[in-house]
């Protein structure tokens, strides 16, 4: 902890297509909370290889990525952005961890579930020691609040529990850290299967939002978007294609969703869906604009990923050499 304030960790994979239920669940929360906090946002290129990838697209996607960030409104003056295979305390205090971490915990996990039955070909060790290293990536921060979607809660979840398992062994070393979810945008659903999440491995161009997408193609997208037959707009369990919607407006609008259900009263679907449509590329649009002015600054940002990466080894490199001493590996002589 910095000046007194409470740290922030959180990360996201260089991997895919980024959609709109990373910028909504994750991203833009990120952003409002760089003030307050002492916040550390990392490109979790080591979690990416737990899927099979190119090295010249992973390389290219993870700088994209980390000027994407600083598009968002992130400071990176203030905050500290980086990519996690600069900073090797990550790798090294998961291997730590996993020794105090059960098989029988990781194979319940829901994203190796998930992960192993659509790779059957490359169920490898990495994907399912994945939660491990998100948590070593949190706890060498001392974090004490991760901002994430809700498809991540079952990971933060095992994190707090590495962690106290730790502290009863050894006493005080890590903080617990709490999750973070937005009132609305925690779980951006697809555009053609309201029951299933937005997620950038979707098949169907047409079910996500991407970052990168021109005004046109999320236009298109929302009218394409899969409703239901009840005509009126209402909100709940009956009507996950509309709620849907109304989170995406609200989730970047500000607007409370009984706001929107009034504004939107007695109006049609169509209607609905243009006004979603225009909110979305009211966020985008700039954003869009800063990463092409961003990319062209080539000696800048590469500025800030040797400072930050320093920033970010620094704060690591202590929180590991304390575990180090406590599990009575010999100290480093100086
Ligand atoms: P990743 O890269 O899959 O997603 C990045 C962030 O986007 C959120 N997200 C969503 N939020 C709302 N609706 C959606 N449809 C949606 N899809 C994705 C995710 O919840 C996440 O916050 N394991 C993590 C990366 C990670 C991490 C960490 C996160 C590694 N270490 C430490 C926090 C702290 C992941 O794969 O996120």
């Amino acid at each position: 902890m910095l000046d007194g304030k409470k740290v922030i960790f959180s990360g996201m994979q260089a991997t895919g297509n980024l959609t709109l239920g990373n910028y909504l669940g994750a991203l833009k929360n990120w952003a409002q909370l760089t003030d307050e906090y002492e916040c550390y946002y990392c490109v979790v290129d080591e979690h990416s290889i737990t899927i099979r990838q190119d090295p010249a697209v992973l390389r290219k996607r993870a700088r994209a990525l980390l000027i994407l960030y600083i598009a968002a409104g992130i400071d990176p003056e203030k905050s500290v952005l980086y990519f996690q295979s600069h900073v090797s305390a990550h790798a090294e205090l998961a291997w730590i961890l996993n020794c105090y971490t059960y098989m029988g915990e990781m194979s319940r996990m829901t994203q190796f579930k998930d992960k192993s039955a659509k790779h059957e070909d490359n169920i490898n060790v990495g994907l399912f020691a994945y939660p491990v290293l998100m948590a070593a990536d949190i706890l060498l921060y001392q974090a004490d609040l991760v901002p994430v979607g809700i498809d991540q809660k079952q990971h933060l979840e095992i994190c707090r529990d590495i962690a106290e398992r730790f502290n009863n062994i050894y006493g005080d070393v890590f903080t617990i850290p709490d999750g973070y979810y937005g009132s609305t945008g925690a779980k951006v659903m697809s555009l053609q299967n309201p029951e299933k999440k937005m997620s950038k491995s979707d098949e169907n161009p047409n079910a996500s939002i991407y970052l990168m997408d021109d005004t046109d193609t999320i236009m298109r997208k929302f009218k394409r978007a899969v409703t239901d037959s009840l005509g009126v707009i209402g909100y709940g369990p009956e009507q996950p294609g509309i709620s849907n919607l109304i989170d995406i407006y609200c989730a970047c609008t500000g607007k409370k969703v009984e706001e929107a259900l009034k504004e939107f009263d007695g109006r049609g679907y169509g209607e609905l869906k243009m006004a979603v449509g225009e909110a979305v590329c009211g966020q985008l649009a700039p954003l869009q604009a800063e990463v092409a002015r961003l990319t062209k600054e080539k000696d800048y940002i590469d500025r800030i990923i040797k400072n930050n990466a320093e920033r970010a080894a620094y704060t690591a490199g202590k929180t590991l050499r304390k575990v180090q001493h406590k599990i009575g590996f010999p100290d480093r002589i100086r």
